[in-house]
Parts: C-alpha cells; sequence; structure tokens
C-alpha cells in the first residue's frame, strides 16, 4: 500500500515524511493494515525514517550479504538483500502462509511488482499536485499502472475516504 499525490509521487523530497501531508483516513488505513499484517517490507531509508521495534520487518539493504538482525537487541526485523538472498530465503524468514504487508519505497515497489505476488494494492491518491519528487515506481509511468495491472487481471476498485481523498484498490 500506499500514499501518493495525484501526480504519482509518495514523497516530496527525500526525507519527507508523508504523515504530514496525508489524510488522517489513510492514516487510519495504514494502521489496520499493518495490524491485519504478520509482516511489513520497506527500504532502509523508509524504515529508518518510521522506527518501530514491537514491528516484524523486513528491510531491503544492499549493505548486507546475507538476511542479519538489523539490530542484535530488536527481535524479527531483519536486513535482506535481493540482489544476493533468493526469494525462497525470504519465504523462509516470513513463512509461506504469513501475510505480508509492502510499504515501499520506490524500488521496493518495483521490485514486488515486477516479481507479480501481489495479491492487493491500496493507492491512497491525496488531492495535492507535487510535481517533483519521490515517484510510486521507476520503471513505469504512475499513469500508465491501471492499464498495467488491469492487464495483470487485477479488478480495479475506487471509492472516496473523505471529501477529496480516493483510494483505489487493485484485487486479483
Ligand atoms: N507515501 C507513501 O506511502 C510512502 C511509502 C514509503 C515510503 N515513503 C517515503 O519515501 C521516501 C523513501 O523512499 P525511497 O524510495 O527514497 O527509499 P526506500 O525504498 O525507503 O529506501 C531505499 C533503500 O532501500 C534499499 N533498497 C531498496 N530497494 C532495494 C532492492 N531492490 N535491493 C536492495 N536494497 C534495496 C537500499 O538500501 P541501502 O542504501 O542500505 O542499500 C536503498 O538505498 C521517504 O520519504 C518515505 O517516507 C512514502
Amino acid at each position: 500500500m500506499f500514499a501518493c499525490s495525484q501526480d504519482g509521487f509518495i514523497a516530496k523530497k527525500e526525507g519527507d515524511n508523508p504523515s504530514l501531508w496525508t489524510s488522517e483516513e489513510d492514516h487510519k488505513l495504514l494502521i489496520e493494515n499493518i495490524d491485519r499484517s504478520d509482516w511489513s517490507v520497506m527500504g532502509r531509508k523508509t524504515h529508518e525514517l518510521n522506527p518501530k521495534q514491537n514491528r516484524k520487518r523486513v528491510v531491503f539493504s544492499r549493505k548486507v550479504k546475507i538476511i542479519e538482525p538489523i539490530n542484535p537487541i530488536i527481535k524479527n526485523q531483519f536486513y535482506f538483500n535481493p540482489d544476493i538472498t533468493q526469494w525462497s530465503d525470504f519465504e523462509k524468514l516470513v513463512g509461506l502462509n504469513s501475510k505480508v504487508l509492502i510499504l515501499g519505497g520506490t524500488r521496493v515497489h518495483d521490485f514486488f511488482l515486477y516479481l507479480d505476488v501481489l495479491s492487493k494494492i491500496y493507492i491512497t491518491i491525496e488531492p495535492l499536485n507535487f510535481k517533483t519528487g519521490i515517484r510510486a515506481f521507476s520503471f513505469i509511468n504512475f499513469n500508465d499502472l491501471e492499464s498495467f495491472l488491469i492487464a495483470k487481471n487485477y479488478r480495479k476498485e475506487q471509492k472516496k475516504i473523505n471529501e477529496k481523498t480516493i483510494l483505489v484498490t487493485y484485487s486479483r
């Protein structure tokens, strides 16, 4: 899941905390989805901007060669480098039947879209235009996402979660 501007940016710039511009309704959805999930997956920068010691996390980073605890005193938070470590090791780490929530940023989104393993994609579109910033995906234009996902057999649903914010859900 991610929240973005109408022009497809997930952050205004490096180090931006989206909670400064996302709606209360999006925040509620984020908390609900985290609570419903066994694990969250994110890039190192997103993790470092929102450290939460009590959450089970897989954090993508090229700093490691094997799956390693982020901090020896924190349980259930691991660095994972998909360039080196195989997908089967990711599955072993989180468990085959686990609910896994992907929390970005850009290249983590790219990775999971390319891997084609997502059953549900939640996109909160806030009524903002950033024009520049950190993009939701790097290998696909945000405006082409819908046709890309429909071609991959996702079904699109869309609803307003407040007067101006839209939640788009793709499921399959
Ligand atoms: N609006 C939203 O819903 C939303 C969601 C997520 C993030 N954000 C925001 O987006 C910004 C961060 O996003 P970002 O894209 O710049 O950074 P990011 O994905 O959070 O972190 C980037 C780092 O993650 C690691 N990484 C990412 N993909 C990898 C891969 N395929 N293989 C190995 N390592 C990988 C690398 O770490 P190393 O440098 O350690 O190798 C890379 O430098 C923040 O401002 C954050 O708040 C917004």
